[in-house]
Order: C-alpha cells, then sequence, then structure tokens
C-alpha cells in the first residue's frame, strides 16, 4: 500500500479521526499517570516486575494455545483500537513527555496500526530434494521482555505488540521512565483488544514505576527469553551486556547529501518535512545536511519557503550552548556535552525564544550555515534543527558524511539524480536504511514502499524490525518421503 503522506494529508487525517471519535471518545486530554487514565486502572499493568513476568508467561501461553488465524483477530481489534484513540495517545505523549506534535504522533500510530506486518511475516519455508523435505518454520522464543523509549513511546509498545504477538510470544514491558502513562496507556489498549477478539484479559504487560531496577529483574529473570531495547545509548548498552540474546534499536545521526543534479525546490521541502516530523523525535529523521557549494544558497531558500528560519552563526552558537549541556558520568567522572533533555523534540518556535528570537507559528524548523567541527553536526539532537555544511563535491560530501554518522550505521538520505553519486554514498555509509530524493519517513513506510516500525535494530541487525525479528528458527526434517514429483 503506497501512502503519500504530505503535510496537508496528515492534517486531513488527524481532523477525520478526531471527527470520527467526537460524542463517544474519552476526553482527550484526560487525567493519566502510569497507573491509569481517567479514573480507569491499566489492565495488565503491575506494581511488581516479577508479578508483571508472572502474567507475560500467562500471556505467552494464552498465545501459544491460539490459532493463527485467532492471533490475527487479537491483532485486528489492535490495529482498530489503535487507529480510534490514536489522537488520544498523541495527546497524553505530548503532555508526558513535552516532546514532539500531537498531529504528527496521531499519524504515527496511524502508520504502525496500517503498516506492521502481522503473521503473515512469519510465513515458513520448504525445501524438497532427492532426500525428501525439511521444514523451516518460525518459532516464538518465549516471554519478550521490552524496553520502550521516550520519544515514541505508544507506537514502539503497539508496533513491538503487534510483532511480537504474530510471532506467538508473551511480552512484558519496561516502559522509558519519562513516558509511563503514554507507554501503559497502549499496554491497556492491547489488553482491551485481546478480551474483546475473545483472547485472555491480560495478555501483554507492564510496570506502574518502571525504573533500571526493574529492567534488571527483567534481564536476569530466566523465563525472559529475549530482550528487545530501544532507546538511547546507555539502556541499550545495558540490554547487550545482559548476556542474554538481545536485539538493541539505538543512537543514528541521519546525515543527508544534496548534489547539484537533485531537484533543489523538492529535496528543501522533503528535507524540513522529515527534519520536522514529530518535532525531529524519529531517529531515522534528517540531522545535518552536506550540500554541494553550487546550490546550497538555493537549497536554503527552498527551506526558507517551506518553513524554515535561517540563523546565523553567531545565533546558532548562541543556542548550541542552551540545548547541549556538560554532563558528567557519575561512574567514570568522565564529562562530555549531551542533549539538554528539556529541548529534546520541542518545537523550533519555543527554542528560537530561548534566544530571544520570537517567529510566527508557520516556522518549523530552525536552519544554519556551519563548519563541520560544529556541534549541531556532532551530536544528535532530536529537536527541529538543521545545519547546512558547504562541500565542494561528492568525495567531501561522502567522507564528512560518513564521519558525522558517527559509525552508527543507522539512516542516511540523498538527494540527487546521479546513479553513480547515490550509490556512492549508499556503500560507504552502509546504513541500515537508506532514503533517496524523499523525506526521511519514507524509510518507514510513510508515502515509501514497506513495513513500519521504530525498532529499529542496526547494532544487532535485525534491521527493520517485524515479526520474523522475533523469532526462532526452527527445522523440521522427513527424509525420503513427502515429495510429491
Ligand atoms: N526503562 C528503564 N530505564 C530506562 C529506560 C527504560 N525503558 N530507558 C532509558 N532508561 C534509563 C537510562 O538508562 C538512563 O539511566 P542512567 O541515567 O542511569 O544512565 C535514564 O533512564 C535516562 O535515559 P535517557 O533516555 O538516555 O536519558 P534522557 O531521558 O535524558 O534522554 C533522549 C532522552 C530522548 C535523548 C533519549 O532517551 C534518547 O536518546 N532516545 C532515543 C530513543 C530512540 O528512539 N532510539 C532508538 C531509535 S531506533
Amino acid at each position: 500500500m503506497a501512502i503519500n503522506w504530505t503535510e496537508a494529508q496528515i492534517e486531513q487525517i488527524v481532523a477525520s479521526v478526531m471527527k470520527g471519535l467526537k460524542g463517544n471518545s474519552p476526553a482527550t486530554k484526560g487525567e493519566y499517570c502510569g497507573a491509569g487514565y481517567n479514573g480507569k486502572k491499566f489492565i495488565g499493568v503491575y506494581d511488581d516486575m516479577n508479578d508483571a513476568i508472572d502474567a507475560a508467561e500467562s500471556g505467552y501461553k494464552a498465545i501459544r494455545a491460539m490459532s493463527l488465524d485467532e492471533r490475527e483477530k487479537v491483532i485486528g481489534v489492535i490495529r482498530d483500537l489503535c487507529r480510534k484513540e490514536a489522537p488520544i495517545m498523541a495527546e497524553i505523549g505530548v503532555g508526558e513527555t513535552k516532546m514532539g506534535r500531537v498531529d504528527h504522533k496521531t499519524a504515527k500510530h496511524m502508520l504502525v496500526a496500517d503498516k506492521t506486518p502481522g503473521t503473515s511475516d512469519i510465513a515458513p519455508q520448504v525445501k524438497t530434494g532427492d532426500f525428501g523435505l525439511t521444514l523451516t518454520e518460525m518459532a516464538p522464543f518465549g516471554v519478550v521482555g521490552s524496553i520502550t523509549p521516550s520519544t515514541n513511546p505508544s507506537e514502539t509498545v503497539i508496533c513491538n505488540s503487534i510483532g511480537m504477538i504474530a510471532a506467538g510470544n508473551g511480552v512484558v514491558f519496561n516502559p522509558h521512565p519519562n513516558a509511563i502513562a503514554t507507554s501503559n496507556y497502549a499496554v491497556d489498549l492491547i489488553n482491551r483488544a485481546s478480551a474483546m477478539a475473545g483472547g485472555p484479559k491480560v495478555l501483554v504487560s507492564s510496570v506502574v514505576k518502571p525504573t533500571l531496577d526493574t529492567a534488571n529483574i527483567m534481564y536476569k529473570d530466566p523465563r525472559i527469553k529475549l530482550l528487545v531495547c530501544t532507546g538511547g545509548p546507555g539502556v541499550v548498552k545495558s540490554v547487550l551486556s545482559s548476556g542474554k540474546k538481545a536485539i538493541g534499536a539505538g543512537a543514528g545521526n541521519p546525515p543527508v547529501i544534496v548534489d547539484d543534479t537533485a531537484d533543489i525546490k523538492k529535496a528543501g521541502k522533503d528535507i524540513i518535512d522529515g527534519c520536522t516530523f514529530d518535532n525531529n523525535l524519529p531517529c531515522i529523521a534528517e540531522k545535518e545536511v552536506f550540500a554541494f557549494a553550487n546550490i546550497a544558497s538555493e537549497l536554503i531558500e527552498a527551506m526558507k519557503a517551506n518553513g524554515a528560519y535561517l540563523i546565523t552563526r553567531e545565533e546558532a552558537d548562541k543556542l548550541a550552548k542552551v540545548v547541549l549541556v556538560e554532563k558528567t558520568n557519575p561512574k567514570t567522572g568522565i564529562s562530555a556535552k549531551t542533549v539538554n533533555r528539556d529541548c529534546v523534540g520541542r518545537d523550533a518556535k519555543v527554542l528560537l525564544e530561548k534566544i530571544g528570537i520570537n517567529v510566527g507559528n508557520d516556522i518549523r524548523c530552525i536552519i544554519c550555515e556551519a563548519p563541520f567541527e560544529h556541534d549541531f553536526v556532532q551530536h544528535e539532537l532530536m529537536m527541529p534543527i538543521l545545519p547546512i555544511v558547504r562541500v565542494k563535491n561528492i568525495d567531501e560530501a561522502i567522507d564528512l558524511a560518513v564521519k558525522a554518522e558517527h559509525g552508527n550505521r543507522h539512516t542516511a538520505h540523498m538527494h540527487s539524480k546521479n546513479i553513480d553519486n547515490l550509490t556512492r554514498f549508499a556503500r560507504a555509509v552502509e546504513t541500515t536504511i537508506f532514503v533517496k530524493n524523499a523525506p526521511s519517513y519514507a524509510g518507514i513506510g510513510f508515502g515509501g514502499e514497506g513495513h513500519t516500525t521504530f525498532t529499529i535494530a542496526g547494532p544487532t541487525g535485525e534491521g527493520i524490525t517485524s515479526a520474523r525479528s522475533f523469532t526462532r528458527l526452527r527445522r523440521c526434517v522427513l527424509a525420503e518421503s513427502f515429495r510429491i514429483i
């Protein structure tokens, strides 16, 4: 299904969803906490992580007993509720985390509902030959422990749940401590869907107050057979050193190259659309641009025509002192610049106000010209701030873009009509996702072909995760038989 999601279309989707909800929905700005919403206790959310693991184990047993058709029924209702309640989760998400945009978060939930693969993703493989038949099936791991982020909280819980349930697993979540209500709302939604489809009352679980301590209980429990972590560098590292089979989806710093064969007007619009999507929270979003010097000014004008505000180098340095802060690691005593949590995912207008610049609501991105060494180029900000570095030619563009990506091998983008240039950059940067001539979100199925996920597992190699990523392969051999030719 190809969807061409322009800004106007996203607004249209949000408007139609809101219209559909009128009259029968809970208030979209309801009361919430980690344990419940609008006075109603979340289903499947426990005070104790051990109880949550017990519940996930029971959920796993129930899923094992379900036919594929029954699993699909549960997933179908999850998709319906996700579409219906997308604006509520978007509101809670922005309210709780203070990050992102309600309209874009709504669209992200619609994407998850529409384009997260279900059981069709775990089709078995068969090989027949002189020696008979061999069947390879994608089997569940058992109970999965999933660590979810604050940037795409309910989107990740729902996307992970669809894939993990489709694969036949149970799931216990340990959500990010700054997005507990949003994430647990999604856990509750999955359980409501299960009950509505005839499944168990508690299919997936979580805890009221997730911390690194509750995560550690999860890591150590022998019933947890697979850990899946979507988060910042610290928590991904902790999962990968747990000693268990783990899938890790971590940091990137996606560069964009624009060469002089590109459609510059389109490139300017696409880059701003991608960079500002949910205020730059998706880890695939454009973070820095390397533009050929002979088209850089035209590109900047195209960006300005699409809601970008150009700041001077002096203003950029001033803003850098606000959005990045010096932090000392208590364990190592080493201090380093890190993003100011209070600026992540904020509106461009709000960030500009912090340095005394007032702009209208039409401004959605801050752009500046910067040298390669600038903090805006080197640090993954996750804010609608986009530095533009002028480069002489494709050699310099690729060299600097690869360095700016810091070997994360996450995502990169390019606007060009030169196949040789496109191929050279794709080969050199080795990222999990490489988007050509489109906004970054085309890489997760938003106006691009292919399924979606918010768990992009570069470090451990599963890539754009889906149901099959959460399975173990099992083989059954029937020698000298079952061949019909
Ligand atoms: N459960 C328990 N603890 C968690 C957690 C979870 N699900 N997620 C993070 N934490 C912990 C971290 O380990 C860290 O602990 P520490 O201070 O002891 O090291 C603490 O919570 C804060 O985590 P972190 O998220 O790194 O810091 P932050 O809240 O200040 O930063 C962001 C916010 C948005 C910058 C950061 O979360 C981030 O980089 N997110 C990217 C997420 C993402 O989507 N990644 C994958 C894309 S494919």
